[in-house]
């Protein structure tokens, strides 16, 4: 199919879907002048409603997130889908068909790079059943015995794959070198390294216990590994880098085991061995990041999978920053995040081989809502006996409940701090309204230097007033759908070239005006169609954001003569190559139609 179809495939696709009704899957919007608004599903919008949505363009944008687009990236973001699925899924709504896909030559490439990704789950299926088969030769004899001596059942070795690499440089490298596979696939998979020279080594060359990491579709993505010699300097564990199948902060690893749990609750251990201990004690609901740090793309997978999470870090200083900072990133991606003491031994795997399954279970039940885990942690710094501490902890007491914005939530914790400590729930929730306040304040501020810092970085030599220019290529952008704006602005000399504060306004207007010279009227939602994805977000910004102007032909006035001018000082500061063109825009100055 030509690329040419496929487009006006896709505009079908969005013509037939009714961004308000989709989005109103989601929030609920409400009429706000021409647009709606709503709070955005996209980001956790407790406060104001931050998400407009355009029913006469078709486009929606949040000045919260920066999301933004047609219905089609609204789909891709709200329901985690990547940009074809979503596509798949609004024709499938409307009874359309997908088409065979692209043009010729990007359906080679993604024919090419779909074979490939295949391969590479291939060779990781079958590395995996390699590594667990070392399990039972003499070679990996010391693998067993360490998965013995952690004390790790053959059915749940079975269960996660779990397998040995044997020490030595070509193990993996020559059976699947049998297999027919290629050393360059091997690589692109991670599993083998590269030396200077060229040549290839495995990359667990050291003696190490692997576990696979897989997908929630069960596919083997990447592996990590666990040295099992003491006393060297390697590090404990080795995981797969990067790759075209693996990327780490958006993987748990034992979410393809625990999604099908029921409880509805979900296990954050930080240790692989965690995981595994406590999947062999009957907590099927396990599962740890990939040795990483907690990232909110893990959080908003926890949330598909479970509205409920308990965090089970190790219980040392680094474990306890880890479960605050990975607390503040569930929390604020709406989950309901509790946190767990592990009272005997360090890690998890260690209190079950100390206490049992049982008092793990008391533990989860014992497990502290965040918020007032983190109250306790800093109550334990003061004396409350103590007038001067006692302020101290109510103040940073404030400061933590500022971030909790259900009203009821924030009643039921001011009410039990004013109990513990004889003073009015009043007083406190008039510190808590100051942080919040402050919090706003600094909000606000940051996000308007955001905007300055940007419209500083993009001014440039000559132009006198970057910050007038940069919102006048805005505005125009803006009205170029219009004929008659299109037509001034060709009238007056203006070229994409000339729309230079921000790559994404010179790629929108060189998409304007292609489609000018073809005589298209475009509709907002298809130049969104026919722009980079990562520029749907800015885009629709600039397409949104007019003020209902009537005369759209008159209003668009200002803003040329403000680019014309800052063309003028780019020219006059060029110097003489540009003389030529100089001197015709001095004639069209003379003659401007405005
Ligand atoms: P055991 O010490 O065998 O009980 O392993 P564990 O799974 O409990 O690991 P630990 O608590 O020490 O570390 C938590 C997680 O951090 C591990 O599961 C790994 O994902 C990661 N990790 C630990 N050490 C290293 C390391 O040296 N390199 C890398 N890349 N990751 C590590
Ligand atoms: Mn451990």
């Amino acid at each position: 199919m030509a690329n040419q179809d496929f487009q006006s495939f896709l505009d079908e696709v969005v013509m037939k879907n009714d961004i308000v009704e989709i989005i109103s899957g989601f929030t609920v919007l409400k009429r706000s002048g021409s647009n709606m608004m709503g709070l955005c599903p996209l980001h956790n919008d407790k406060k104001s409603p931050s998400l407009s949505v355009s029913p006469d363009k078709q486009i929606f944008h949040c000045f919260g997130c920066g999301a933004g687009g047609s219905v089609i990236q609204f789909v891709e973001a709200a329901m985690n889908l990547d940009f074809m699925d979503a596509v798949k899924y609004l024709a499938d709504r409307v009874h359309m068909e997908m088409p065979d896909k692209r043009s010729g030559g990007d359906k080679q490439k993604q024919l090419m790079a779909s074979r490939k990704k295949e391969r590479l789950y291939q060779i990781n299926a079958r590395a995996a059943r390699y590594y667990f088969d070392q399990l039972s030769t003499p070679e990996g004899r010391p693998g067993l015995e360490y998965l013995k001596k952690r004390k790790i059942s053959n059915s749940t070795i079975k269960k996660f794959g779990i397998g040995y690499a044997p020490e030595g440089w070509s193990n993996l490298i020559d059976h699947l070198k049998k297999q027919g596979c290629s050393e360059s696939d091997m690589y692109d998979a991670g599993l083998v390294r590269k030396r200077e020279n060229g040549t290839y080594y495995d990359a667990f060359y050291d003696g190490r216990v692997v576990f696979p990491i897989i997908d929630v579709r069960g596919r083997i993505i990447a592996f990590g590994g666990r040295i099992i010699r003491d006393g060297t300097d390697a590090p404990k564990y080795w995981n797969t880098p990067e790759t075209m199948i693996f990327k780490k902060k958006d993987n748990l690893f034992g979410l393809n085991l625990a999604k099908n749990d029921k409880s509805g609750r979900l296990l954050l251990m930080e240790g692989y061995m965690d995981v595994v201990a406590l999947h062999q004690s009957g907590f099927g609901n396990a599962v740890a990041s990939l040795g990483t740090s907690f990232t909110s793309e893990q959080a908003r997978l926890v949330k598909r999978y479970a509205p409920r999470a308990v965090l089970c870090y190790d219980n040392d200083e680094a474990g306890k920053k880890a479960t605050l900072r990975a607390g503040d990133i569930l929390f604020d991606e709406g989950v309901k995040v509790r946190v767990l003491t592990v009272t005997d031994g360090k890690d998890p795997d260690e209190f079950i081989k100390n206490k049992g399954p049982d008092m793990f279970a008391v533990l989860i039940e014992k497990a502290k809502p965040l918020i007032e885990y983190k109250i306790n942690e800093i109550r334990e710094k003061y004396n409350l006996n103590d007038v001067d501490d006692k302020v101290d902890f109510i103040r940073e007491a404030s400061a933590v409940l500022a971030r909790v914005k259900n009203p009821a939530q924030r009643e039921i914790y001011v009410g039990k701090l004013a109990d513990e400590l004889k003073i009015s729930a009043d007083s406190i929730m008039s510190g808590i309204t100051e942080f919040e306040r402050k919090n706003d304040r600094i909000e606000a501020r940051r996000q308007e230097n955001a905007r300055l810092r940007q419209i500083v970085r993009r001014e440039s030599a000559g132009t006198e007033n970057a910050r007038g220019l940069y919102w006048a290529e805005r505005m125009l952008l803006n009205q170029m759908c219009d004929k008659q704006v299109m037509k001034r602005v060709k009238e007056n000399g203006i070229t994409p070239d000339d729309f230079i504060c921000d790559p994404v306004h010179r790629r929108l207007a060189e998409l304007l005006f292609e489609l000018s010279e073809k005589g298209v009227c475009p509709e907002p939602a298809d130049l969104i169609g026919r722009s980079l994805p990562e520029d749907a977000g800015p885009v629709s910004d600039i397409l949104m954001s007019d003020k209902n102007i009537k005369d759209k032909a008159s209003a668009c006035a200002g803003p040329i003569e403000t680019m014309m001018k800052a063309k003028e000082g780019r020219l006059i500061a060029g110097g003489a190559d540009d003389d030529e063109q100089l001197m015709r825009l001095f004639e069209k100055k003379k003659q401007r139609k405005l």
